[in-house]
């Protein structure tokens, strides 16, 4: 990945204007970090995504192993995989473990795990500063257990026979790392210790959005390739095209539910989307400085079919690497997924032909990776169900745009907001079932550049309330609701001097969150409500050496740095709490506290 691309014009503009030397005081206490003294495990605070410790797993497979060194415009790694005759379908939990190692220096880099051509996680690696690097990143991927089940080639032996495949895109030309990648699964058979019914905690790693209980009996890849079945591989979007990219799939006749699931990270001009102003001499990378707002979105045979404005993942080679080693920014070792509940669309699909599922990103500029999984429903007693459109309300979100600016200094800032519901009906054997999504969404951005573009700030905060309701034909209250609630805020700022040698020294403050309140009824009755709160707070210093072609890349490492960054994860439904707080500094985890006690977490 390339870094702090939006910081570029920046340099250039500052490179005009007359420099002072950094600061004295910001000078001396910059010390150098020796590689020596970097922790080299990098971490995500998040959920721990199983017991492990209480109830082991059942069977745990390594999948595929692979190095990957040279592998830009290669196809991914591919293993093939049968499911454990020792612990057959079905299971509790499955979960996901990819551990990874760089062998020495390189970029941090984007990679995907695949089951059959779908999708089951989106990850980043740490940017490593020295060689050893490692890290693990385990994702409960019970949402899937469809992929592991089915049979799709006729492997030979009795359970699934199938495809496990993972890309990483590197390059160690310029800088010499490579990076070697296990894939385990872990499955996970009987009760759970800690995980009871009617409960979130731990039964779905909570930034999954995994509100449905029960796992789809189908999934179906939305992929560049065929994916089915086969490698599946990630759509390239080089901006926002009309129509997006879309692939051709054919539901059972049967379905009775469908949530698409999509996947996304942003690369080259886009990489820092959530920096990018308005307005200012935009150069470098081929970014066009067309503000801080983007949306992700389906279509389905053309029509819209639902949004959601990305959370702005912080890349480990973004902003300041020390501020992600050792913990890495949220959501960048398991990059959040959008659901849109496809349910209203039903009555489109049910015909047995194929039909196109496009994903695009509104506003995008070169360039996206986008998946999608649809995951279907289907009715067993039934061979074909019936389902029609009600309301249709698509209006596309109003987006103001607004900016100020002399030369290379000014302002800008977007809001948009929107509201759409889809509602349609499906009769199956559980009844004629009408489901009514609303989305509710409000978004502002603002970036400022000052000094002659030297100083940066942007405030960027979304929040989007999705209701998903089902009701039974001729019912009062609604047979199952669940409302999702997510606030999304940052706040960055950035102050850059040209230092001497043609370095560039760089200060920077980062605070993000991520929160997200999942409730849930039956009958009118509340069932369960989930809140997960992820922040993070950084700031520090760095200061880099500017270089072209492959100085440039060999330039990806700091000269100096300091950083220091303090997590606090806490989820908490109706019976459980989970906290995690971790500070750390220059390198080095200097505290980490974990808490299974609400009274504690509530006293934080
Ligand atoms: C770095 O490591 C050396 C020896 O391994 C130690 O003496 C020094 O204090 C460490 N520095 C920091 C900043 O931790
Ligand atoms: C997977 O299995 C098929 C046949 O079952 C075989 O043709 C193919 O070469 C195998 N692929 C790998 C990567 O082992
Ligand atoms: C992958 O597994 C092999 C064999 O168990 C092990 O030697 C290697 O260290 C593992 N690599 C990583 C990155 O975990
Ligand atoms: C890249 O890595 C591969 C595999 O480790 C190695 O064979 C090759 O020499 C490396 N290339 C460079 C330019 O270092
Ligand atoms: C979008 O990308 C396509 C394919 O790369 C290109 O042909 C087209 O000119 C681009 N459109 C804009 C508006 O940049
Ligand atoms: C299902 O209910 C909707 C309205 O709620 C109605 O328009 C539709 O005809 C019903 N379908 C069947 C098969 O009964």
């Amino acid at each position: 990945m390339h870094r702090h691309l939006f910081l570029l014009p920046l340099l250039l503009i500052v490179c005009k204007a007359s420099f002072l030397p950094p600061p004295v005081a910001a000078a001396s206490s910059l010390r150098r970090i020796p590689a020596t003294n970097i922790t080299l495990e990098t971490f995500d605070p998040t959920l721990p995504p199983a017991l492990m410790s209480k109830t082991p797993p059942k069977c745990s497979l390594l999948v595929l192993h692979h190095v990957f060194a040279n592998t830009v415009g290669e196809p991914p790694a591919i293993a093939n995989f049968t499911s454990p005759l020792a612990c057959p379908a079905p299971w509790t939990r499955v979960v996901l473990e990819l551990s990874l190692s760089a062998s020495d220096v390189q970029k941090d880099r984007i990679a995907a795990v695949w089951v059959d051509g779908a999708e089951i996680l989106r990850t980043a690696t740490p940017l490593p500063m020295a060689a050893g690097a490692f890290w693990k990143v385990q994702k409960d991927v019970t949402r899937y257990t469809a992929l592991f089940r089915r049979l799709c080639s006729s492997g030979g032996t009795a359970g699934h026979a199938g495809a496990v495949s993972m890309m990483l895109e590197n390059s160690n030309a310029s800088l010499p790392g490579v990076y070697s990648a296990n894939v385990t699964l872990h499955f996970y058979r009987g009760p759970l210790a800690g995980a009871a019914p009617n409960r979130f905690a731990y039964m779905a790693h909570p930034m999954a959005k995994d509100i449905y209980r029960r796992p789809a009996d189908f999934i179906i890849p939305v992929s560049r390739e065929d994916g089915d079945c086969g490698s599946g591989f990630w759509f390239r979007l080089e901006n926002d095209t009309n129509p997006p990219p879309a692939a051709a799939v054919a539901v059972p006749r049967n379905t009775h539910r469908a949530v698409l699931e999509i996947f996304a990270s942003y690369h080259g001009a886009d990489e820092l989307w959530y920096a990018n102003p308005l307005r200012a001499a935009y150069d470098g990378g081929g970014a066009t400085a067309n503000g801080a707002f983007r949306q992700i979105y389906a279509t389905v045979d053309g029509r819209f079919a639902g949004g959601h404005i990305p959370f702005p993942v912080i890349y480990p080679g973004s902003i300041n690497p020390f501020f992600w080693s050792p913990v890495s920014a949220i959501g960048a070792f398991d990059l959040p997924t959008y659901d849109l509940d496809l349910t209203p669309f039903l009555s489109l699909l049910l015909d047995g032909q194929p039909h196109e599922i496009g994903l695009g990103v509104r506003d995008g500029q070169p360039y996206w990776l986008l998946a999608g999984n649809l995951h279907l429903w289907v009715d067993p007693w039934s061979d074909t169900v019936a389902a029609g459109v009600i309301d249709y309300r698509a209006p596309p979100l109003k987006v103001n745009r607004h900016a100020e600016w002399r030369n290379s200094d000014g302002g800008s800032e977007i809001n948009a907001e929107g509201t759409v519901r889809f509602s349609g009906w499906v009769s199956s054997s559980e009844g004629n079932l009408t489901t009514t999504v609303r989305q509710k969404v409000k978004f502002r951005s603002q970036v400022e550049v000052q000094n002659r573009g030297a100083v940066m700030q942007v405030e960027m905060t979304n929040k989007e309330r999705t209701t998903v309701g089902v009701l039974q034909r001729g019912a009062a209250t609604a047979a199952a609701r669940v409302q999702i609630l997510v606030e999304a805020p940052l706040q960055m700022k950035t102050e850059r001097v040209k230092a001497v040698g043609g370095a560039v020294f760089e200060r920077a403050r980062v605070s993000h969150q991520l929160q997200e309140v999942v409730n849930l009824n039956e009958n009118g009755q509340a069932v369960a409500v989930g809140v997960l709160t992820d922040r993070q707070e950084a700031e520090g210093s760095v200061l880099r050496k500017e270089g072209e072609g492959a100085a440039a890349a060999a330039a990806v490492l700091p000269v100096w740095g300091s950083g220091s960054t303090r997590a606090t994860y806490k989820y908490r439904d109706g019976s459980s709490c989970y906290m995690r707080a971790v500070s750390a500094a220059e390198g080095v985890v200097k505290s980490d506290m974990t808490s299974a006690s609400c009274a504690t977490a509530a006293a934080e």
